[in-house]
């Protein structure tokens, strides 16, 4: 019998409706509370690094996945980041692929383009983050990093605080920090700089998402009550961690792997005990509090789940499949040696 496959190029993923934020936090925030509740086998990715040069550049993972509940879907996530299309800009610095598969026939349904998918669920899962642990009344947001996430991470903060009033986004690069602010005139007031102490002082919530291989936030620009978010593994130093009452990660089992990650140095050295480390999911599901107060300092880093990817890839091949959308590949006519 012919196996085949449906093709989505990212043209499809969007037309399949991957750009509605709301969307993609709903179901986001399920596979926290399907995580919560033992629905998903999210063994940690594994990661390699070729080098490119004198250092690894080129890193790839590997993130295969199980969904139960209703979602009944297993797939994988082959994720790359490249440091050399960051340095260039001819091409995206984060490129992924994901791959379904039937949960009982084990064939692949699809294959589908992960980028844009990558970067709405990596913003979403910060966006969750902040529905439950953000200050009430939120005004005022600095955001560092004009990237890819920078972007996503702008829709998902103005759809869960609907308080914000004026984002303020710096970047290295301040002529991609006026570009991407422009994208957002009409939708949410978004002040491009490149001064750092500027755009975080003071403000409500802090998020970075760079490829900064060393700390730069500084704790004495986090104001007391305020929320800080960490899309990449050691951006704010050990004071801002330090800083915060609640510190909450999508996965501890992953971020204790890496390294880089500033919450994994501070365990090694004794300056952080593992067990003040709480999970989203917990949180989603009730079994720890969001946030309790006005005065409250809290946090949130991630080091990036592949259930967030199966979950959203496996909306998409749905809504591809109404819609008509994609190409059908052939696996097989008549598989050989059945
Ligand atoms: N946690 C997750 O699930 C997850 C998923 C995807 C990407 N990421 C991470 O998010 C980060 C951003 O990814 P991206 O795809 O948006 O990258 P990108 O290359 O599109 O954008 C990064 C931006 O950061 C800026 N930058 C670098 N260092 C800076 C600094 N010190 N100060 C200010 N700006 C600085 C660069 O100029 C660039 O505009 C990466 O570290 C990536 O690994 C995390």
């Amino acid at each position: 019998m012919k196996t085949e496959i449906l093709f989505l190029k990212q043209e499809d993923v969007i037309e399949a409706g991957i750009l509605n934020m709301a969307k993609v936090l709903e179901m986001v925030e399920k596979a926290f509370y399907l995580e919560s509740q033992g629905e998903i086998i999210n063994p940690p990715k594994t990661v390699f690094g070729i080098p490119i040069g004198q250092n690894p550049s080129s890193h790839f993972f590997s993130m295969p996945v199980y969904i139960g509940g209703d979602v009944n879907r297993p797939g994988i996530k082959w994720a790359a980041e490249s440091m050399t299309n960051a340095k260039t800009g001819n091409l995206p610095m984060g490129i992924d692929l994901i791959i379904l598969s039937d949960p009982v026939t084990v064939q692949p349904v699809a294959i589908m383009d992960g980028m844009v998918i990558t970067a709405m669920r990596t913003a979403a899962a910060a966006g969750v983050a902040a529905k439950y642990l953000a200050p009430k009344g939120a005004k005022v947001a600095g955001c560092v990093g004009a990237g890819v996430i920078g972007r996503t991470m702008i829709m998902a903060l103005k759809e869960v605080l609907p308080s914000l009033e004026e984002i303020r986004l710096c970047d290295l690069n301040l002529e991609k920090a006026e570009k991407l602010a422009a994208e957002f005139e009409g939708i949410i007031n978004v002040i491009p700089t490149n001064n750092l102490e500027e755009a975080l002082t003071d403000a409500d919530v802090v998020a970075t998402m760079t490829t900064a291989k060393k700390p730069f936030v500084k704790a004495e620009w986090i104001k007391d009550g305020a929320m800080i978010i960490q899309m990449s593994a050691c951006e704010v130093e050990a004071g801002v961690v330090k800083k915060a009452d609640k510190i909450v990660v999508d996965s501890w089992e992953q971020m204790k792997k890496n390294d880089l990650s500033i919450i994994k140095q501070m365990v090694d050295s004794g300056d952080l005990d593992e067990k003040d480390i709480w999970t989203l999911n917990q949180v989603v599901c009730g079994n720890k509090p969001g946030r309790e107060n006005d005065e409250e300092t809290t946090m949130f880093s991630s080091r990036g789940m592949g259930c967030l990817d199966i979950i959203i890839g496996d909306h998409i091949y749905k809504e591809a499949l109404k819609k008509g959308l994609g190409q059908k590949l052939v696996l097989w006519d008549e598989a050989k040696w059945v």
